[in-house]
C-alpha cells in the first residue's frame, strides 16, 4: 500500500493531497492513510503538512528502495524483483542462494553497503553505505559456460551507457568490463555462475558503482563518479538507467548475437589501439591490443608480429 501512496503523490506533485482524497482513491481507511505515511516517514520520506489542504511529499529518501527503483521503470522483467538489504556481505553470495532456490530470471538484489564485497580476481569491492550502488542480476541464459563473458561484456556496456546518460560522462570500458573515468576505475562487474559443461544452470552479474564514494576509502587507482560529475548524481536514477539498458541489450543480444553488443563495446573500450600488458594465470603478455573476437577475447598483436587472445586476466594499459 505504501508503493501506491507514494505512487499517488509522485503523480501529483504540485498539489497538497487531503487524506480524505487519498484514502477514498485508494478505498483505505482514514486511520490506516495515516499509519502509512508514519511508517513512510520512519523510512526517511517527508511530507509538507498544511492544516485543511493535507500532504504534499517533499523528499525522497537516498535509498535503493525497490519501490523508487520499480517506479515508472521501463523493464519487462529484469528488476520486477528486487531484494533489498540495508547491509549484507555480497549481493553476489544472496544472488546465488535465490537462484539456487529458483528465483526468476530478472531478480535482482541491491544493498545499500557490504562487509564483504567481492571484486574480480579474488580482491575486495569496498562497498559503504550508500556511496555506490551494490547489485546483483540474475540471469538464465541459454548457452554454454563458455559463452558467458559475452554476457560480462554486454553487462558493462549497459552499465557505462546508464552511466553516460545519467552523470553525462563518458565512460569508457577496460577489458573486460572495468568502468574507466579519465584513468580512474570507479565500476567493474563480477560474473559468477552455477553451470554444466554444456549449459549454464544460472548466472549473477554482480555491478558495483563508485558513487560518491570518498577517495581516500578506495584502493588505488579507483575513483568515484561524483569527483568528475561536479553534481550530485541520483543512485535511484543511475541503477534504473543500468537495469533499463541491461534488459534491452540481453533482448538484442538473444535476438541478433554479440555482433552488435560487440560492436558497442569497441565503441566504448579505452583498450583498443593501446599498448597494454595482460597478466593472466599462467604468463604475462606485452603488446598492442587490437580488437575482441567473437568470444569476447582481446587480441593482442606481439611485438614479434604474432597474435595472441586472451580469454581471462588483468589488463595494464602501458601508453
Ligand atoms: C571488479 O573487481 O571489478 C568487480 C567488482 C564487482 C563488485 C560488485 S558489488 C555488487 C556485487 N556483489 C559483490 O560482492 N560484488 C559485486
Amino acid at each position: 500500500m505504501e508503493e501506491k501512496i507514494l505512487k499517488f503523490f509522485k503523480e501529483n506533485p504540485d498539489v497538497h493531497l487531503s487524506g480524505e482524497q487519498v484514502s477514498a482513491s485508494l478505498n483505505i481507511s482514514r486511520s490506516a492513510f495515516w499509519k502509512h505515511i508514519e511508517k513512510l516517514r520512519s523510512l526517511g520520506y517527508e511530507f509538507d503538512a498544511v492544516p485543511h489542504l493535507g500532504y504534499q511529499l517533499r523528499k525522497i529518501p537516498d535509498r535503493l528502495y525497490p519501490q523508487e527503483i520499480l517506479f515508472n521503470l521501463k523493464t519487462e522483467r529484469v528488476g520486477k524483483d528486487i531484494i533489498y538489504y540495508d547491509t549484507i556481505g555480497s549481493t553476489n553470495i544472496a544472488a546465488h542462494s535465490l537462484a539456487k532456490a529458483g528465483a526468476e530470471e530478472g531478480t535482482v538484489v541491491l544493498a545499500e553497503s557490504q562487509d564483504k564485497g567481492k571484486g574480480r580476481l579474488s580482491r575486495q569491492w569496498i562497498s559503504p553505505s550508500r556511496k555506490g550502488i551494490y547489485m546483483s542480476v540474475l540471469l538464465r541464459p541459454k548457452m554454454t559456460p563458455f559463452q558467458a563473458p559475452k554476457i560480462t561484456l554486454m553487462a558493462a556496456v549497459s552499465a557505462a551507457q546508464a552511466i553516460r546518460e545519467i552523470a553525462g560522462i563518458p565512460v569508457s570500458i577496460k577489458w573486460p568490463n572495468d568502468l574507466f573515468i579519465d584513468k580512474k576505475k570507479i565500476g567493474g562487474i563480477l560474473t559468477e555462475m552455477e553451470a554444466e559443461p554444456d549449459y549454464i544452470k544460472f548466472l549473477i552479474l554482480g555491478i558495483g558503482i563508485n558513487v560518491s564514494t570518498k577517495v581516500s576509502d578506495l584502493p588505488k587507482g579507483a575513483g568515484a563518479i561524483h569527483e568528475f560529475s561536479g553534481r550530485r548524481i541520483s543512485r535511484i536514477e543511475l541503477t534504473k538507467a543500468i537495469l533499463e539498458r541491461l534488459e534491452s541489450n540481453y533482448t538484442i543480444f538473444k535476438k541478433d548475437g554479440f555482433s552488435p553488443i560487440r560492436r558497442e563495446w569497441r565503441n566504448l573500450s579505452v583498450t583498443l589501439g593501446r599498448r597494454v600488458r595482460a597478466i593472466c594465470m599462467h604468463k604475462k603478455i606485452e603488446g598492442e591490443a587490437v580488437d575482441i573476437d567473437m568470444d569476447g577475447a582481446l587480441k593482442i598483436r606481439l611485438d614479434n608480429g604474432f597474435y595472441e587472445r586472451v580469454m581471462a586476466g588483468d589488463i595494464v594499459l602501458l601508453r
